[in-house]
Formats: structure tokens, sequence, C-alpha cells
């Protein structure tokens, strides 16, 4: 649970993106694309599930990439080489299905542009043709652009003020490309807005499409209840029945409400934390 590496990958207009490697050789022996880690920064800190954006079972090394958006996210980026990790569990969930499904489109939003590499990787390792529709509100918040780009065959950039690649929504140009050309499958992960808005449109289109669900979850292991969402009409646990599921499937109203419930206290909690 050491902190082998850690790089600012962004820190602009007070967005701070952080990658750390951390040693685990238990998690790094197993992990595989779309699966998670929950981790407690500190021993007086909550649980937060984090995409294993990367590994090597080799070096026994796990990656993550992070953004601070509240309290705990921040602990996490105080932290620097050789500091631990207080708890680390993983890896969870269910992996990625890995198949030869031919054309794949990835929409990718924010954050959600790191938790699709390691997809990227297992899918194009599996033979398949990846087009990757990757969002961000500026230049500067795009990440992990080169690493993409190693494995993508077409790769767009978007951008909400147009300060590189095209300006505009990853929606649209998914839209744009379901118009043009057949693809088998799309995988999306970002935020709930975009990836509804996703699978509205495929579901036009009649392409299978999987989310990567971002429910609050507490213990991360099936106990609590916290992360439940109704899929096909059946409550599943994100935590053990997914991260990924259906989009065409999923009760988006259910997940956006559910999201939101803690947003009073948590923001609460940082302007304490900020007042300290
Ligand atoms: P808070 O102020 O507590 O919360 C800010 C927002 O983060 C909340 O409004 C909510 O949307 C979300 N959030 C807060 N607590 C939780 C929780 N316990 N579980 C889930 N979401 C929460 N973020 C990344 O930056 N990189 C990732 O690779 C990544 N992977 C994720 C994978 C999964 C399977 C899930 C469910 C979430 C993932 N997240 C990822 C989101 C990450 O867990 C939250 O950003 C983090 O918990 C925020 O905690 P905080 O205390 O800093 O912020
Ligand atoms: Fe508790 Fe999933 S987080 S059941
Ligand atoms: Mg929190």
């Amino acid at each position: 649970m050491e902190i082998l590496n850690k790089q600012v990958l962004v820190d602009n207009a007070n967005v701070r993106i952080i990658r750390l490697d951390i040693l685990s050789p238990a998690i790094a022996a197993k992990a595989k694309a779309g699966q998670f880690v929950a981790l407690m920064a500190d021993v007086k800190g909550e649980r937060i599930p984090l995409t294993i954006v990367d590994s090597n079972a080799q070096k026994g090394m796990i990656s993550i990439v992070f953004q601070e958006v509240g309290l705990t996210t921040r602990l996490l980026g105080q932290l620097k080489p050789p500091d631990k990790l207080y708890a680390l569990s993983g890896p969870l969930g269910h992996a990625t299905e890995v198949l030869d499904y031919g054309k794949v489109i990835l929409v990718g939003g924010g954050l959600g542009i790191a938790e699709i590499y390691p997809v990227a990787k297992a899918l194009k390792a599996r033979g398949n043709n990846i087009t990757a529709v990757l969002g961000a509100r500026s230049k500067g918040q795009l990440i992990l652009e080169n690493e993409l780009k190693g494995v993508c065959d077409q790769i767009y950039f978007l951008t909400d003020d147009g300060s590189y690649g095209e300006k505009g929504f990853t929606t649209d140009k998914l839209l744009g490309l379901l118009k043009e050309g057949s693809y088998d499958l799309v995988y999306t992960v970002g935020p709930i807005a975009m990836m509804r808005k996703v699978s509205e449109i495929t579901g036009n289109f009649a392409v299978r499409t999987i989310a990567s669900l971002n429910a609050l979850m507490v213990d991360a292991t099936g106990m609590c209840g916290c992360c439940r969402v109704t899929v096909a009409g059946e409550v599943k646990f994100s935590c053990v029945d997914g991260p990924e599921f259906d989009a065409q499937k999923v009760d988006w109203d259910q997940l956006q409400t559910r999201n939101r419930m803690y947003q009073d206290s948590e923001e609460h909690i940082c302007k304490l934390e900020k007042q300290a």
C-alpha cells in the first residue's frame, strides 16, 4: 500500500487530477479492465471507490487516477511517496467482458477518460477496432492522451470551449459516427448525464451499449445496499453486480437522484475543512 510514484496530470482552473502508482502485489496479480479498488486515505477517513487504471503484475503495482472533488480525494492528493494508504481492497467488481465484438466506440467524459483506458487496452488486445470519443472542458483538462493514442485506431477529442480537437459534446460526435457507419458495441463512462444521453442515442441505432456506473458506494462488497441501481426492473448492487451494466436498461432517473443524496453534507464537510 506504499505510494511509489505521484504525478499531477492536471493543475489548472481549480482542477487537480493526480495519478498514483501504488505497491499492491496481490491486487496487481489479479486486476482486470473494468475493476476498481476501495481505499481509505487516512485512519479516520471514508472508503471510496476508484478504478484500477493500470496494473503491472511484475512490479506488483497498480495505478489510480483521480480528481480532487471533495474531502477524501483531497486527502489522497496530499499523499506522496513513500506514504502509505491506510487501507486498500480489490480488485472489486466484475471485469469488462472482453470479446471479439468488431467495431467498438468508447465514449469517455472528464475522469471517464482515465477509466476508458484499461478497457481500450483490453479490447484492442482482443483484436477489436477501437474508436475513442473523449470529452473535457478544455485542453488543459484532457488526460492520458498519449496512452490512448497508443491503443485506439481512431480518436476524437471534444472540448466545451473548443481549445482542443472539436468544440462540442461527445454525444454529438457519437451521433455523427453512428449515422455514418455501423458499430458493434458502445462503451461509456463519465458523468451520468452524458452516459444517459449516450444510451438514448445508441438505443435509436440498436447498438449494444455498456455503461460503467458511478453509483455511491460505502462498503463496496455487497453488504450495505448503498450502491443499488435498477437495471431492467431488477435491483442490482453496482459494487458486486457491476459496475458495468446494459446502459439501455438502467433506471437513470433513480441513479441521478441517489447520487445527489449526500450532496448537502459533502459540501458542508468541505466548507468546514476549508475553514479549519
Ligand atoms: P465528496 O465531496 O464526498 O463527493 C463528491 C462527489 O463524488 C459526490 O457528489 C459523488 O458524486 C461522488 N462520491 C462521493 N462519495 C462517493 C462514494 N463513496 N462512492 C462513489 N461516489 C462517491 N473518481 C475518480 O476521480 N477516478 C476514478 O477512477 C473513479 N472511479 C470510480 C469507480 C467507481 C466504480 C465509482 C463508483 C466511482 C469512481 N470514482 C472515480 C468517483 C470517486 O469515488 C469519487 O469522486 C470520490 O468518492 C469522491 O470522494 P470525496 O470525498 O473526495 O468527494
Ligand atoms: Fe454497499 Fe455496494 S457499496 S452494497
Ligand atoms: Mg466524501
